[in-house]
């Protein structure tokens, strides 16, 4: 059984918040009754679930991985007119949407889905799932501010946690370094407030890396449908993780 607006909203008929607002407005019907309070949970295998009296069909899942240009806003629609992701996606009939966000500016990795479920495991804070980058930054951090990044920095939002840092490419001039970067938090804004925070801000980001998942073989601006083994791995690895959290959690808390 499924919260009917998850069911809505994963049958593509609009956004969870939206679906709310259809079904405390009374143009939900399940089973023939009008549905008006949040809550009531559904089977969409069995139940009769109608919208404006048209029937909703629960809709295939969809996974997909792309290469996010910079320039191009991680949402469905955008008050200020700018590019939204959605735009890359006109021949996919679902309605999917990002699995977190990316910065305006930062390029690379992003997975889209249909699927409620997936997208909150993956996303959700104590499942730590590593995000990995590529920030290019003016001049040549030295190692010791690179040990700051790896113990943890102090930001408005609180300690990062540790994460994982090395050298990618260093120019011989040192005019610019791209630095890598593996985080296991996924805050707003995350790796260039940390960057800042060692006063070298970020002038390129990219990411690489979700997971298990790289963002290899597929150009800027593209995107490719997941295979079954590359959604197994991802949800293995947000499980696992999750998992090694509780234990360490406990460990702490001497059970
Ligand atoms: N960290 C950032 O600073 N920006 C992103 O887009 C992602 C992570």
């Amino acid at each position: 059984m499924e919260r009917l607006q998850k069911v809505l909203a994963e049958a593509g008929v609009a956004s969870r918040r939206k679906c709310e607002e259809l079904i405390t407005a009374g143009r939900v019907q399940v089973n023939d009754e009008v549905v008006t309070v949040l809550g009531v949970k559904v089977n969409p295998a069995s139940d009769t679930i109608k919208v404006d009296g048209r029937l909703i069909k629960q809709q295939k899942k969809v996974y997909v991985i792309f290469n996010k240009p910079k320039g191009v806003i991680t949402s469905a629609s955008d008050p200020e007119g700018r590019k939204t992701v959605t735009e890359f996606f006109k021949d996919i009939k679902e309605r999917i949407y990002p699995i977190g966000r990316l910065d305006y500016d930062t390029e690379g990795l992003l997975l889209l889905t249909n699927d409620g479920d997936f997208a909150h495991l993956l996303t959700h804070p104590k499942h730590h799932v590593p995000r990995t980058y590529l920030a290019t930054v003016k001049g040549t951090p030295h190692g010791t501010l690179l040990d700051k990044l790896r113990e943890g920095v102090q930001l408005e939002d609180g300690m990062t946690a540790p994460a994982e840092v090395e050298y990618h490419d260093i120019d011989p001039d040192k005019k610019e370094t791209v630095v890598r970067i593996t985080i296991y938090e996924g805050r707003n804004r995350q790796v260039r407030r940390m960057f800042e925070a060692i006063g070298f801000p970020v002038i390129k980001l990219r990411r690489i890396q979700f997971g298990p998942l790289a963002l290899t073989g597929v150009p800027r601006g593209k995107y490719r449908h997941l295979n079954k083994d590359e959604i197994k791995d991802l949800i293995k690895s947000a499980q696992e993780a999750g998992k090694a959290d509780v234990k360490s959690h406990n460990i702490q808390k001497g059970e």
